[in-house]
């Protein structure tokens, strides 16, 4: 049975609150894509929210908290990462700092690592459960893994409406790809993964972001080659489409369905994950995508279409 999809109304919230607090699974909007929410503190709720997804247990999720107070319970806050969450939260940047031994997380949420991924979602249906709740939710993006995150409830109820307890609406996702990931490692400030914050509003505060070695505790486990990944093979920096392709359009190139029209990035990322989606609705032999410059948010949509593009295995 599908789970109910209810607009985020003060009443669906406090009911997700209660799903919540009994363990259940509670799906809900963010200003980035939709997060499937558990208890971080409740070891089994988070191994259902494992299952749900069908993540491997080695990725571990980011802790979603109202605000810099909630995140100090439970991680250690230096003061770059104090700075970042100054100026960005609540925003799509989540902070790896280091996890406090004593924190409420269960071992499970964070793959049992030193470290904790953190994130004050700016969505106020997100915000608002969250104050409710009154501790951190872990909440990956609301898809079965290795699947087109949701930037809608309806897409949330076609991946995975019959593995969650409710379904919170919150109208589409604004910024449409997920937070950017940045590792703080004292001084340094490494980029686990681009996302809706990009490079050039974070880098006057870090200086250059450093890039994760790959052999280093705090690379980005759930970074894996194929993700995002349509039913159609991907080809990306199509100029035109060759027979039995659709074309995803940007800019100048109009293709069957077109990211931004004026060529813009902000726009072009609100709109990826849902183009993808429809486009792999048709059935097409394959999805050609046109060339996507990488300023900006630009270096965010690459990384997802690169994945959508890779060889599954
Ligand atoms: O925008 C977002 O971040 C969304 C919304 C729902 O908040 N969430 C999201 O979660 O994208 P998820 O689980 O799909 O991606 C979390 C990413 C993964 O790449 C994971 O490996 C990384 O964060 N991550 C989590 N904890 C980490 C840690 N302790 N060290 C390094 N990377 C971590
Ligand atoms: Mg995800």
């Amino acid at each position: 049975m599908s789970a109910p999809i209810k607009p985020a109304t003060a009443e669906a919230i406090t009911e997700a609150a209660d799903i919540l607090r009994r363990g259940g699974l509670v799906a809900m909007p963010t200003e980035t894509v939709y997060g499937l929410a558990a208890d971080a503190a409740n070891a089994d709720a988070v191994a259902r929210l494992y299952a749900a997804k069908g993540r491997p247990s080695f990725n571990p999720l980011i802790a979603h908290v109202t605000g810099p107070k909630m995140a100090k319970t439970v991680a250690e806050w230096p003061e770059l990462g104090a700075k970042l969450a100054g100026t960005y939260w609540p925003g799509p940047l989540t902070l790896v700092l280091p996890k406090k031994p004593d924190a409420a997380i269960a071992d499970i949420a964070n793959a049992g690592l030193d470290s904790l991924a953190l994130r004050a979602p700016a969505h106020p249906a997100a915000r608002a459960l969250l104050a409710e709740f009154g501790k951190p939710l872990v909440a990956p993006s609301a898809n079965p893994s290795g699947s087109i995150s949701p930037t809608t409830a309806r897409h949330v109820a076609d991946g995975l409406g019959d593995k969650v307890d409710l379904i919170l609406d919150g109208g589409a996702c604004p910024v449409g790809v997920e937070s950017t990931v940045v590792a703080i490692d004292g001084d340094t400030a490494i980029l686990l993964r681009p996302g809706g914050l990009d490079r050039v509003q974070i880098e006057p505060i870090t200086g250059p972001l450093a890039r994760p070695d790959a052999d280093a505790p705090l690379a980005s486990p759930g970074m894996l080659k194929s993700h995002y990944a349509p039913d159609a093979r991907v080809r990306l920096n199509a100029t035109e489409k060759r027979p039995g392709e659709l074309l995803i359009g940007f800019g100048e190139i109009g293709g069957d369905l077109n990211l931004s029209e004026t060529g813009d990035l902000a726009e072009a990322a609100t709109r990826l994950f849902a183009a993808l989606r429809e486009i792999d609705s048709r059935h097409p032999d394959a999805i050609a995508v046109a060339p996507i410059p990488e300023r900006g948010l630009g270096e965010a949509i690459n990384d997802r279409l690169q994945r959508a593009a890779a060889p599954k295995d």
